[in-house]
């Protein structure tokens, strides 16, 4: 498998970082995550521009002007011999001769690509759904940028795997936020529920395309605040990310959502979904 790390294309096991990398030592980095169908990267552009976001949100210069960012990312999804991918970028504030947690001057940061195979939701999962369990938002008040200082995702992602789930989903002050991976949609009455992009949860790139085909397609749906009473009262609840791309929820901490089965709104969008990445990956072939 080819990586890319600081302007070499490598087989993944050559390539090598200093422990002295601030990555390493302080999750000093940002990072995107960019589904690939067909060789053809999924929204690049507006992951790259997630990219600018964050980079300029933790001030840490982009390694790359956007043209080269494309070009590395065509070049790994071409190197690498799998169709659908999901291709990693990260650039941390690099590897300083010491260790202190102010800015490092004169070092250059790390970047780094590597892809792996697509991994998409199972056939179960989209007809059964899946089921999640809840908890309390304990994250820093920056969740917006897309930063490798994960750990609280990690600790928040391993209770619903301890549990026998696929994700947790997060309440701050009795508001939900989002999945520790994934953002989180509530239906209610007919109406798609979503909450409000801030420093409280990740803009999700998918995030944006379900509010794209819901207005295209005349769906009634409002971006608010979701109270922990709607959450648990939700018709349907969806959780959505890069990699899961539009999956219903069918049990929450244990208790059914509606149903028990995931419902027409969920269906409705991930066909959507569908048609308008592929809608999309045709266009680009030209
Ligand atoms: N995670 N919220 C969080 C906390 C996330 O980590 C992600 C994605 C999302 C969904 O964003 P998008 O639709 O742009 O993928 C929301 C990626 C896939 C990951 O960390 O693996």
């Amino acid at each position: 498998m080819t990586a890319y790390l600081n302007g070499q294309f490598l087989p993944i096991e050559e390539a090598k970082i200093s422990p002295l990398d601030r990555g390493f030592l302080f999750g000093d980095g940002a990072y995107e995550v960019i589904p690939v169908y067909s060789r053809r990267p999924f929204r690049i552009d507006e992951h790259l521009r997630r990219l600018q976001l964050t980079l300029d949100g933790i001030r840490l210069p982009n390694p790359h002007a956007l043209e080269e960012w494309r070009r590395l990312v065509e070049r790994i999804i071409a190197d690498n011999e799998f169709d659908d991918q999901s291709v990693y970028i990260q650039v941390t504030r690099g590897a300083d001769s010491k260790r202190d947690q102010a800015f490092p001057s004169g070092v250059a940061p790390t970047t780094f690509i590597f892809t792996a195979p697509l991994v998409t939701p199972s056939a179960a999962q989209r007809e059964m759904g899946i089921a999640v369990v809840s908890a309390l938002d304990n994250r820093w008040l920056r969740c917006d940028l897309k930063t490798v200082s994960l750990l609280a995702n990690v600790l928040l992602r391993q209770q619903a795997i301890d549990a026998g789930c696929v994700e947790t989903i997060m309440l701050r002050d009795g508001y939900l936020t989002e999945g520790a991976a994934s953002n989180i949609f509530v239906v209610k009455n007919g109406v798609l529920l979503a909450p409000p992009k801030d420093h409280r949860m990740l803009s999700g790139i998918t995030y944006d395309v379900v509010l794209e085909l819901a207005a295209r397609h005349g769906m009634a749906h409002e971006v608010r605040e979701i109270s922990e009473a709607e959450l648990r009262s939700a018709d349907e609840l969806w959780m959505t990310s890069s990699t899961k791309e539009v999956l219903p929820i069918t049990v929450l901490d244990g208790k059914p959502v509606g149903n028990g089965k995931p419902g027409p709104a969920a269906r409705q969008m991930y066909a959507w979904y569908c048609s308008f990445r592929d809608d999309v990956m045709r266009k680009s072939d030209v």
